[in-house]
């Protein structure tokens, strides 16, 4: 039995694998990702495809293979693979809940405290040599918490699932008001103490903070774009550790530029790792390349956890973080495991 890893994924996944499968990696660089040709090239050959969100995977690239036993995303979101099509070709797809969940509030926290204290500002002053003084004036930010002000300040959660519920959690030690947009969410909403529901354009216009944790579809690409950013106070921060494609970031870049927002922390972008025309060179913009999950226990985590979903579908049995767990009654998949003609 042989499984397609697209690349290399931490030790500890590649282990667990290897005690029960051939296991073939790209051997590419670290900062490539495989060519269409040579994804096909892999897949061809492989019961089960292990891939990152680096990867499209489409009809095409499923197609290439009738004997593949299913999917094995080595990420929470799936907008890489076309599930859709895989249900109708009856295979599973299988990502990686619940691991990162942590490490991403943490990360969503670190850009807020970031963009509101002028953290890397600060860094680049000491590091130039320009720190030769204690400054009254000096690199002055927003408070998070109630501070100076006195006053609390209002923290937006836009996607109240796992991530968006850690993020709440770590708001309580900031004394916030927390408001949060979810339509799928609106009960666990009501049922948390703590967090009142507001339908989007009320809570842009009420957040000194907002922080993005939905996930990407058809109908949350571009869910913040001109219209949305207009809504917001000139003195809120934006916050995506998402995926890019949730906001327009064209319409970003302007309203940074004309001060309609006071900054953006960003971790993903619309056309990864290309950065809309202009967002470099904005002010007071924080920018990480996709961090969110980094932290060598949770890659760890990330990894073993792909790597006993793509074990299941080689077993050709339920894998446990199946997205489309429709799928096991289709026809199209109990052919694939040889179970009807
Ligand atoms: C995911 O898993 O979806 C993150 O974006 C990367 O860890």
């Amino acid at each position: 039995m042989r499984v397609f890893v697209t690349r290399l994924i931490p030790k500890a996944g590649l282990v667990l694998l290897q005690r029960e499968a051939e296991v073939e990696v790209w051997p590419g660089p670290e900062d490539r990702t495989p060519s269409k040709e040579e994804v096909l090239r892999g897949v061809k050959s492989a019961d089960v495809l292990l891939c990152l969100l680096t990867e499209e995977i489409d009809r095409a690239v499923m197609e290439a293979n009738p004997k593949l036993l299913g999917v094995a995303d080595h990420a929470v979101g799936y907008n890489n693979i076309d599930v859709r099509a895989a249900t109708e070709l009856g295979l599973p797809v299988t990502n990686t809940p619940g691991v990162l969940t942590d490490t991403t509030a943490d990360l969503a926290w670190s850009l807020i405290m970031a963009v509101a204290r002028n953290i890397v500002q600060g860094h680049q002053y000491v590091k130039e040599g320009r720190f030769k003084i204690w400054g009254p004036n000096l690199l002055l930010g927003m408070d998070v918490s109630p501070g100076g002000s006195g006053k609390p300040k209002t923290l937006g959660i836009i996607g109240f699932g796992r991530i968006g519920q850690a993020v709440f959690k770590r708001s309580r030690g900031f004394d916030m008001r927390v408001l949060a947009y979810d339509p799928f969410q609106s009960e666990t909403i009501e049922r948390t103490e703590g967090v009142e529901y507001r339908e989007l354009f009320d809570l842009l216009r009420e957040s000194d903070f907002i922080t993005l944790h939905a996930s990407l579809s058809e109908k949350t690409h571009h869910l913040l774009g001109e219209k949305e950013f207009s809504a917001m106070k000139s003195t809120a921060y934006l916050i995506n550790t998402s995926r890019g494609p949730l906001l327009d970031e064209r319409a970003l870049v302007k309203a940074l530029r004309e001060k309609r927002i006071a900054g953006a922390g960003l971790d993903v972008y619309e056309n990864e790792p290309a950065l809309a025309p202009g967002l470099m060179e904005c002010e007071q913009v924080v920018l990480l390349p996709h961090l969110g999950s980094a932290s060598q226990e949770t890659r760890d985590k990330m990894a073993t956890l792909a790597a006993k979903n793509a074990l299941a579908l080689l077993r050709k049995e339920k894998a446990p973080n199946t997205v489309n767990p429709e799928v096991y009654q289709t026809a199209a998949y109990r052919r694939r495991i040889g179970l009807q003609k």
